[in-house]
C-alpha cells in the first residue's frame, strides 16, 4: 500500500456512471446518447467533451455537487490518497442553471463530509475553458479572485488546446497569480511540444496540465527539470484519447529519467476506465516503479499542491510516517520468514 495524491481530475469528469444515472432518473433525463450499459460513450476528444458536458447537465443543485465530491473523494480515500485536488468550472455550474456561488459551496460541503469520513485533504482549482475564447475564461478567473474561498487555491484552464493560443489568456492568469492563486494550465496533450513552450512563456504556470508532449524536443524537457515545472501526467487517458498506442509508448518514465518532476493522475477516471490506483499500479508493472519510488512520486504532488505550509508539512510528515511503518513492516515480514 502506497499513500497517494492527486493533482489533476476534473470533478465533472470525476460523476461515476451509477451516480449520473441517480440524476438522470431524479431529473427525467434520457441518457441513452452518451451512456450505454455501465459506460460511458465517445470516440474521439469531441464526442468526449460532449459526453461530459451532457453529464454535467445533470447536476444542478448545491446538493447534487456535494454528492459528487463526497462520492468523489470517498472513493479516492479507499484508494488510501490523502490529498485531492480537482478542478472545477463555473462555466458548467452556470450553464446547468446553478449559481457560482452554491457551485463551490455544495462542492466544499461534499469535501468536508469526506474529510470527516477519512481524513482525506481536498482543495478546488478553478478553471476557464480554453475552447470557450480568452473572455470567458478571464470572466471565470474574475468571479473567483472577486469571490474568494478557502478551498478555491488554483487557477488553471482545460479544454481543447487545439483552439487559441496560450498568450489569448495571459489576463486571465495574471490576475489569477496577483490574487496568490497556484497557476497550472493543460498543454502539451492534444497538440506538441510547441504548446506546452507557448504555455511557459506566456501563463508562467508552476505546473503543466499533461505537458508529456514536451518529450518531443529535449531542450524543453531539460528546461522543466531545471525549472522544476511540475506536470500533472494522466497515462491512462492519454492511452484512452490515442495520445499514446500503449502504456509502453508513454513518456513518463523517459520524463523522470531526464529529471522532470512527474506525478500520477486519473483525468476523468469513469470515461478512461481507470482511477487514481490504477495509475499507480501502471506506473509499478508498466514502468518499473517500486514502491519507494512511487512514494517519491506522491511527495511530488504534495510539494507542488496548492496548499499553505502547514497543510503540506502535515500531509508530508503523514506520508513519510507511513513509510516508516512500511520499513519496520518489511524487516520484521523478513525475520517471520527467515526465522
Ligand atoms: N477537460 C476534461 N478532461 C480534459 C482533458 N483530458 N483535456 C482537456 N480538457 C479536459
Ligand atoms: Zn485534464
Amino acid at each position: 500500500m502506497v499513500l497517494k495524491a492527486e493533482l489533476h481530475c476534473h470533478i465533472e469528469g470525476a460523476a461515476s456512471v451509477r451516480l449520473v444515472q441517480r440524476k438522470a432518473a431524479r431529473y427525467g433525463v434520457d441518457v441513452s446518447g452518451f451512456i450505454r450499459g455501465d459506460k460511458f460513450v465517445w470516440h474521439d476528444f469531441t464526442s468526449f467533451l460532449d459526453a461530459y458536458d451532457q453529464s454535467s447537465m445533470l447536476f444542478r443543485t448545491a446538493e447534487d455537487y456535494a454528492d459528487l465530491a463526497e462520492d468523489y473523494l470517498l472513493a479516492l480515500g479507499r484508494q488510501d490518497c490523502i490529498y485531492s485536488e480537482v478542478f472545477i468550472s463555473t462555466d458548467h455550474a452556470i450553464t446547468a442553471g446553478l449559481h457560482p456561488r452554491a457551485y463551490i459551496e455544495g462542492l466544499a460541503e461534499g469535501m468536508y463530509r469526506a474529510k470527516a469520513a477519512t481524513g482525506i485533504e481536498g482543495r478546488l482549482v478553478a478553471t476557464g475553458l480554453r475552447h470557450k475564447g480568452p473572455d470567458a475564461v478571464l470572466a471565470a478567473a474574475r468571479y473567483i479572485v472577486e469571490n474568494p474561498h478557502p478551498l478555491v487555491t488554483g487557477f488553471g484552464m482545460a479544454g481543447d488546446e487545439r483552439i487559441h493560443r496560450p498568450s489569448d489568456f495571459a489576463a486571465a492568469f495574471n490576475l489569477a497569480r496577483d490574487a496568490g492563486l497556484g497557476i497550472t494550465v493543460h498543454a502539451g496533450e492534444l497538440s506538441g511540444w510547441e504548446s506546452v513552450a507557448s504555455a511557459l512563456d506566456a501563463l508562467a504556470p508552476s505546473r503543466i496540465g499533461h505537458g508529456v508532449r514536451a518529450i518531443e524536443n529535449p531542450d524543453l524537457v531539460k528546461k522543466l527539470a531545471e525549472e522544476e515545472i511540475v506536470l500533472e501526467c494522466c497515462p491512462g487517458s492519454n492511452i484512452a484519447l490515442g495520445v499514446y498506442a500503449d502504456f509502453a509508448a508513454h513518456p513518463f518514465p523517459a520524463l523522470a529519467r531526464a529529471g522532470v518532476p512527474v506525478t500520477l493522475n486519473s483525468d476523468d477516471p469513469p470515461y478512461f476506465h481507470t482511477n487514481l490506483a490504477r495509475e499507480y499500479a501502471v506506473a509499478a508493472t508498466d514502468f518499473g516503479y517500486d514502491e519507494e519510488e512511487l512514494t517519491a512520486v506522491t511527495a511530488t504532488a504534495l510539494n507542488a499542491a496548492f496548499i499553505d505550509e502547514e497543510t503540506r508539512r502535515s500531509l508530508l510528515e503523514r506520508l513519510s510516517s507511513d513509510k516508516t511503518v512500511r520499513a519496520v513492516d518489511d524487516i520484521f515480514a523478513g525475520s517471520a520468514s527467515s526465522g
